[in-house]
């Protein structure tokens, strides 16, 4: 009988970097052929009470979808000018080179692309703005790890053709990433296709460009549209490998481990219940197929799925090389929440807050233990190689009268995340990769501020966007780079 050695250290050729995303970081929409997208119709306004901030991400309406189309509009949508990464790219990536990222992850603007989404000939303009990104990360060493879709599905796909819940979306998407599998295969080896593929089910319209009033019965739109969203994922692999043999393709799903409030039965059977409900995404997409479970799950919500003959095929053929996701925190389950106080997060309906979990600024529990516990599962589940896509932790920064950022809570944050990683690694787990998220300040996806800040590199931005967007270097940056000088044998 013969083992696996038993590990210590990272592997030597592990991909450290950091994460972001085209919507929440790039601007360059107007003066540029982009098109709107799913997140460009989110505003920021500073007399919303604070309480409310979030809810437009969970819920978007017509009218606020109408309002955001009107050019003379005086709003601010923060998602249309990000940190201006646009014109920054040669200064942000020399940063995080500086830190010595081995990787960067990032997306692709669909709308970029394809403004419309349903055109038939890419945009020449927006495909050079890639090419100058890799290029200058390639010049650094720094490997591109890139997502399809990352909450950006244009606008009009969502407004013209109800978004994933049609079928043709389908051959728009597959459009888009043969172009852009066939343009960047001598540069791109990682792709990921949907980010937080589970996220259709706690907010559908940047997920699925599905708004809510259409759709009384909106289960089945939300099933319908996942259903479509695997299809796609399954067929943009089969484009990226026949583009490049050597191109590794992901799932990615927001993952938050979760325990039984107490040891009643039925509380193990709901955390059970919940758990398969996210974890159902990540196993379509990893075998290839809808597993046992899936016949009860949508029966009881009274989905029925329609699906082509050849959906199963294609399915099978191409499930993902390996899994990705964020991980930002846990949460408990009760049979009986309602008589709980409920967990606070981006993407969490229905968990219940554990009492023995500090919180953040925002409320979100932080447990580095459960991301050990996260990757063991995961690992015993699929048996495929993991990648940490996002962790990191929100918070007010300062900057001091020293000029400087000392952000030792979000240093502790982090270190005790990664020793959780090393840890999953020596129980035997392979795991491949970590990229914190938000390596420079971004906007929020969920609440839309810009003083909700995860970065290394501090942007000099308020949440109205006023500021004269210089890069600081925070103390986590000289942290970080610590870190990765050493393989992640110096916290
Ligand atoms: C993930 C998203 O859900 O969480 C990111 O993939 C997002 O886009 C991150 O920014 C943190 O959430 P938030 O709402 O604090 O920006």
């Amino acid at each position: 009988m013969k083992f696996n050695k038993h590990i210590t250290k990272f592997p030597e050729n592990f991909l450290w970097g950091g994460a972001t995303a085209a919507n929440q970081i790039e601007g360059g929409y107007g003066g540029t052929e982009k098109g709107l997208s799913v997140s460009d119709v989110y505003i920021f306004d500073e007399n919303t009470p604070k309480e409310q901030w979030t809810d437009q991400w969970h819920l978007m309406t017509h009218k606020q979808v109408e309002e955001a189309q009107i050019p003379s509009s005086t709003k601010y949508y923060p998602k249309r000018h990000g940190i201006d990464f646009y014109h920054h790219y040669k200064e942000d990536i020399a940063l995080f080179a500086e830190m010595g990222f081995k990787a960067f992850r990032m997306s692709i603007a669909w709308t970029r692309i394809f403004p419309n989404g349903d055109e038939l000939d890419p945009n020449e303009e927006g495909l050079q703005f890639y090419d100058n990104v890799f290029d200058e990360l390639l010049k650094h060493g720094i490997e591109p790890i890139v997502s399809l879709s990352h909450y950006e599905m244009p606008l009009y796909l969502a407004t013209e053709y109800g978004g994933w819940v049609n079928r043709k979306v389908i051959d728009s998407f597959v459009r888009f990433a043969t172009t852009v599998a066939n343009r960047y295969k001598d540069k791109v080896n990682y792709w990921m296709t949907f980010n937080e593929i589970n996220a259709v089910k706690h907010h559908p319209f940047v997920s699925l460009g599905v708004i809510e009033e259409n759709h009384p019965h909106l289960e089945q739109a939300k099933y319908q549209g996942a259903h479509h969203q695997f299809v796609a994922s399954a067929l943009v692999t089969k484009e990226f490998k026949e583009a490049n043999p050597e191109a590794k393709v992901g799932c990615m799903m927001s993952y938050q481990f979760l325990v039984p409030y107490s040891c009643d039965p039925d509380d193990i059977q709901a955390t059970t219940e919940k758990q398969r409900e996210s974890l159902f995404f990540s196993d379509v997409q990893a075998r290839g197929y809808y597993p046992a479970y899936t016949a009860r799950m949508l029966d009881e919500k009274n989905v029925v799925l329609e699906m082509d003959p050849e959906d199963e095929k294609i399915m099978r053929e191409y499930p993902v090389d390996f899994v990705s996701f964020s991980y930002y925190m846990s949460s408990a389950v009760s049979s009986h929440p309602e008589k709980l106080e409920g967990a606070v997060g981006n993407l969490i309906t229905g968990g219940i807050k554990n009492p023995y979990l500090p919180s953040s600024e925002w409320g979100w529990q932080i447990d580095p233990k459960g991301l050990r516990s996260a990757l063991n599962q995961l690992y015993d589940r699929y048996q495929k190689p993991l990648f940490v896509a996002e962790n990191g932790l929100g918070a007010i920064d300062e900057v001091g009268e020293d000029g400087k950022i000392h952000d030792d809570y979000r240093i502790n944050y982090l270190r005790e995340h990664i020793k959780q990683i090393k840890e999953a690694i020596m129980d035997g787990v392979d795991v491949f990769g970590y990229t914190s998220w938000g390596c420079i300040d971004m906007i929020s996806a969920s609440s839309n501020q810009m003083s909700k800040r995860y970065g290394y590199i501090y942007v000099d931005q308020d949440d109205m966007g006023r500021g004269t967007k210089q890069r600081m270097k925070k103390d986590s940056f000289f942290w970080y780079k610590k870190v990765i000088e050493t393989n992640g044998e110096e916290l």
